[in-house]
């Protein structure tokens, strides 16, 4: 249970916003915070623009992200992107099953595990999301929820694998809406997922892994969730959008 041996990661989860100039902008903005910071920082873009966000962040600290990819390699998947595609355009991580993937488009536990491993197969890395719904929340099955996504979403994934996973814990009623999760709250499921991962991968392995929280973590109120015991950095939204705001997350997080 020590958080010295994990460097935190602090990932922008851009969702459908910014053109490729935009994008590419935000990153120049933002490659003077990240020459200092003391931990990693990505940046998840739209497809389209993963060429230019990855050209203006070469030779930085910054790495670049995707929010999806698809679990085939190839072949007749209209409108769909591959890992390796990813990969090949500069990406080294890749968001998976985000609420709004599971809510909005289909996503069960069982395609993430899919996606996961057509991931790690290309060679990225994997921010792997995980909440439960308010209702879930309140009828006390949040953990249950949590670890069930988590365990089927690392179905297949071997303990070797594991330091290229990074669960991100985000409660669905957090996620845009400018309610966070409390820190006590945060903490408490981010302990839970570890513990699971514990019990899948030995204890070594749990304490190694980076486990996020996400859901409207913002400037002003980051300092205190990364100061948590079991968080050990954040998938940011909103704020990720705004260069000062995300910038005071990430020194946020080099501090914690
Ligand atoms: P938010 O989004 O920070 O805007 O709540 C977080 C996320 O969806 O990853």
């Amino acid at each position: 249970m020590n958080k010295q041996l994990r460097k935190a990661v602090i990932a922008g989860n851009w969702k459908m916003n910014l053109l490729p100039a935009e994008a590419a902008a935000l990153v120049e903005q933002l490659k003077p915070m990240a020459a200092g910071a003391n931990c990693d920082v990505v940046l998840c873009a739209p497809f389209v623009d993963l060429q230019a966000a990855a050209a203006a962040a070469a030779g930085s600290n910054l790495k670049i992200g995707a929010q999806n990819c698809h679990w085939a390699a190839s072949g007749a998947f209209t409108g769909e992107v591959s890992a390796q595609m990813l990969k090949e355009i500069g990406a080294e991580y890749v968001i998976v099953g985000h609420s709004e993937r599971r809510t909005l488009f289909g996503d069960t536990n069982e395609t993430v595990a899919k996606r996961t491993r057509a991931a790690l197969d290309a060679g990225l890395t994997v921010i792997l999301c995980v909440g439960e719904y308010l209702e879930q929340r309140q009828q006390n099955i949040t953990v249950e929820v949590v670890r069930t996504q988590t365990k089927i979403g690392l179905a297949g994934v071997s303990a070797d694998e594991l330091s290229r996973i990074i669960i991100a814990y985000e409660p669905v009623w957090a996620i845009g809406t400018g309610l966070t999760a409390t820190a006590a709250q945060a903490n408490e499921v981010n302990k839970a997922i570890r513990d699971l991962l514990a019990e899948l991968y030995g204890r070594d392995a749990a304490d190694g892994a980076v486990i996020q929280y996400g859901g409207s973590m913002n400037a002003a109120n980051a300092a205190e969730l990364l100061a948590q015991p079991d968080v050990d950095g954040g998938l940011i939204g909103g704020a990720s959008l705004k260069a000062a705001d995300f910038a005071a997350i990430v020194r946020a997080a080099s501090e914690g």
